[in-house]
């Protein structure tokens, strides 16, 4: 297949051009470092504008996955504009230029994040939700999605993946996590109560590729496992793989106050199911976390 994607040099993306060019697709990514591509993302050929690219160039599947890092900073002002810009704005970009090719795009796979709810506490969610959240991240991804949908009206099938923090032993929120627990330093979060949706990358990448091969994957998909746990069994399972105590929990009081309105990524929660991805024959290959941490941390004396 001939896919185009944004996004591709951050974590999920390059692993994904790994995936795929084994695969044997062709692929084209567009980047503000189109030098850099051909290096990160296993030979993909790297463009910096989408005008580059040829007149008779029409993707078989566009991937989107642009977007400055959410959870790097507090959401000032400005941070709040960054974020709305990489991610609305590349999507209006990317589907204005859909609309000009010369044929349509059967299908567009779009980022989006489990924030997209909110902080649902004690509600059981699946992708029957119809009411995103209310803090700025789930605005966010609320935009983000309404931008991408409007490739249908261009003949491309949309598919939103709703990511869960990816589980990986290189980067994303293990990587953050490690050096802390690994200290003995780790703790839960608040009450450590809140759900805590998580998927393990090469569960992620699979479910992209089963979406991208599945020719009536359509609509909105969770990418979380089924194995869904509260923050402080997450702590006790990270740390008990780590062999390390976990007994210093971050009080929410101090949360909010360090990190304002960005705390709702830490202290809030879903209590979410993969509900489309596995009706549609999805099988997880890590469902469960204790086998999920295992497998990302086998150094550890078990
Ligand atoms: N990783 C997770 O746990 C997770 C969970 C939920 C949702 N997601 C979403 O999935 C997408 C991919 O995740 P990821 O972890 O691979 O992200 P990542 O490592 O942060 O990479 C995102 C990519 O977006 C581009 N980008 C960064 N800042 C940008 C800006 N200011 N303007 C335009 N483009 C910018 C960069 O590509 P170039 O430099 O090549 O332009 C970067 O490589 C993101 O949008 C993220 O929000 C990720």
């Amino acid at each position: 297949m001939r896919i185009l994607l944004t996004g591709a040099t951050g974590l999920i993306g390059r692993a994904l051009c790994q995936r795929w060019a084994a695969a044997g697709h062709e692929l084209v990514v567009l980047s503000r470092q189109p030098q850099q591509v051909a290096s990160l993302c296993s030979g993909a050929r790297g463009v910096a504008q989408l005008s580059e690219l040829e007149a008779a160039y029409v993707p078989d599947a566009v991937v989107n996955l642009a977007g400055a890092p959410i959870a790097d900073r507090p959401w000032s002002a400005a941070r709040r504009r960054l974020l709305w810009d990489s991610r609305i704005g590349t999507t209006q970009a990317l589907v204005s230029w859909l609309g000009q090719l010369p044929a349509p795009a059967p299908l567009l796979l779009s980022a989006s994040a489990v924030g997209w709810y909110g902080d649902c506490g004690e509600q059981a969610l699946d992708e029957s939700a119809t009411t995103p959240g209310q803090d700025f991240g789930s605005e966010l991804c609320a935009a983000w999605e309404q931008a991408a949908l409007k490739a249908r009206q261009h003949g491309s099938r949309v598919v939103l993946l709703r990511i869960a923090p990816v589980l990986t032993s290189r980067g994303g929120m293990l990587a953050r996590l490690l050096p802390v627990f690994r200290l003995g330093l780790g703790g839960r979060l608040g009450g450590g109560q809140q759900w805590m949706p998580w998927i393990h990358r090469d569960d992620l990448l699979a479910l992209f590729d089963h979406l991208l091969q599945a020719s009536d994957s359509d609509g909105v998909y969770n990418a979380c496992a089924p194995g869904l746990v509260r923050n402080s069994a997450f702590t006790r399972l990270l740390a008990a793989q780590l062999h390390r105590p976990a007994c210093l929990p971050a009080p929410a009081p101090v949360l909010r106050l360090l990190l304002g309105e960005m705390s709702v990524l830490l202290l809030g929660g879903q209590k979410l199911m993969p509900q489309r991805a596995l009706a549609s024959g999805f099988v997880f290959r890590y469902g469960e976390l204790k086998t999920a941490l295992a497998q990302l941390l086998p150094s550890s004396v078990d």
